[in-house]
């Protein structure tokens, strides 16, 4: 069967969580409040405003539990491995009613602007170093303090294979940055169509963890959400903090690009916020409140943090990685995820990294940080461009899952 054994269980858990450690979801671990974020500021403007807490992906789920129950999965993950480009035909071989969702699920919305995706591959070209160095530690570290997302990952297959699921979600936020990403040399419809399967196969899945509460079906439009604000918005929020001048047809060329990105992972469109401010109002609704850490997410901090990165990168070492997040995400956040102090690094990022990012920038006028600070940003810059580039030359394929951890 598809389910975890007891032992299988009791054998993986091996980390500071252990069989013991089972989930705690009475925490306050959603959101608390009702939803009051209205459609009318959405990408299609209207909608029924249920909450997303309460709202699934009722098109993907019933579809893709029937394949997990009754399908050979090697076989399908084998025609799934072979579509890799947006104008590509569904694989032959699979399935009829994956086959009619994932051609119903390609579909390019209305709303798609080409003029918009140009400016916001401009945007991804610019700010390409800064944005691998975010994605992972602004919102890759912010995931592990999002209850759900650090709990739902820490007791899926990807839990115990992180190197594999990291070097997929750097794949995620390569592929939206490039020049064609939704056209039909590109592949991020397809990524993002893949990845909608996976997240349907996950809530068939973990739901039959002796860890999960089977109440409790994981990855609900309010996860994806929160999820989204994790990396657009924390994003944004981050270049903003740093003065980062952005032109406006960039800045919402960058939003478009995670509004399709969200169509295509199956967020419904009265969900996804047609502006940055809409989409800042409802983080401080959805993401903010929420961030707390759990036992799951601060081993998967430290986990992340240890990945072993090429050991020629001196500049990836576990205090500078861990200095790096407290830079960006706070004090609080980096506290609870008991991420040491570092005498060295903590300081210099505090003081030297926003004069750095100003003089990179051009803006006029700033005193420029000492040659040493400016020589280790760059160091560290280029190193993390160069482990992020490593991962990628490998072939990587999102498959569906068929175990839990
Ligand atoms: C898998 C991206 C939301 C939990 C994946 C994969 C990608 C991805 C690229 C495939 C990686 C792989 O195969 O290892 C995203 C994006 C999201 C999002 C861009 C939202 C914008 C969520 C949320 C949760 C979640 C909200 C949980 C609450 C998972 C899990 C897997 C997965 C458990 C299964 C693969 C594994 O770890 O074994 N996601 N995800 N994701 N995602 Fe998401």
């Amino acid at each position: 069967g598809l389910g975890l054994s007891r032992r299988d269980a009791l054998r993986a858990g091996g980390g500071l969580i252990g069989a013991a450690g089972a989930l705690a979801l009475g925490a306050r671990t959603a959101r608390a409040d009702p939803w009051t974020w209205s459609p009318s500021g959405s990408v299609v403007g209207s909608g029924g405003g249920a909450d997303p807490l309460t709202v699934w992906d009722p098109e993907a789920d019933p579809v893709i539990a029937d394949v997990m129950d009754h399908q050979d999965i090697p076989r399908i993950n084998n025609l799934l491995r072979t579509w890799v480009y947006n104008d590509q035909p569904i694989p032959d071989g699979l399935p009829q009613n994956m086959r009619d969702f994932m051609e119903y699920a390609r579909q390019l919305p209305s709303w798609a602007d080409e003029a918009k995706m140009a400016a916001g591959f401009e945007f991804n070209k610019k700010r390409g170093t800064y944005l691998g160095v975010l994605y992972a530690f602004a919102s890759g570290m912010m995931a592990n303090v999002i209850p759900h997302e650090a709990r739902a990952v820490y007791y899926s297959r990807g839990g115990s294979h992180l190197k594999d699921r990291i070097a997929k979600t750097a794949k995620f936020g390569y592929d939206i940055g490039t020049v064609n990403a939704y056209q039909p040399g590109g592949e991020m419809i397809v990524t993002c169509v893949k990845t909608r399967i996976i997240h349907a196969a996950v809530r068939h899945l973990l739901p039959q963890s002796p860890h999960w509460p089977k109440e409790h079906t994981p990855i609900s439009q309010d996860d994806k959400m929160v999820t989204w604000h994790s990396l657009a918005t924390t994003i944004m929020r981050t270049f903003r903090t740093w003065n980062v001048q952005i032109p406006v047809a960039e800045a919402e060329g960058y939003l478009h690009t995670w509004q399709l990105a969200g169509h295509f992972l199956g967020i419904r469109d009265e969900y996804i916020p047609a502006t940055w401010e809409q989409a800042d109002a409802q983080a401080k609704q959805q993401l903010d409140p929420i961030i707390e850490a759990t036992p799951e997410g601060i081993e998967l901090a430290h986990n992340l943090m240890d990945l072993g990165f090429d050991l020629d990168l001196t500049l990836l070492s576990k205090p500078i990685l861990g200095a790096f997040t407290r830079f960006i995400l706070g004090d609080k956040i980096a506290d609870d995820l008991r991420i040491a102090r570092e005498p060295v690094w903590d300081p210099l990022l505090k003081f030297s990294w926003g004069p750095f990012v100003a003089v990179r920038e051009g803006v006029m006028g700033v005193i420029p940080p000492t040659a040493d600070a400016t020589w280790l940003f760059d160091e560290f810059l280029r190193q993390f461009v160069l482990w992020y580039m490593a991962e990628l030359r490998m072939p990587l394929s999102i498959e569906i899952p068929q175990t839990n951890r």
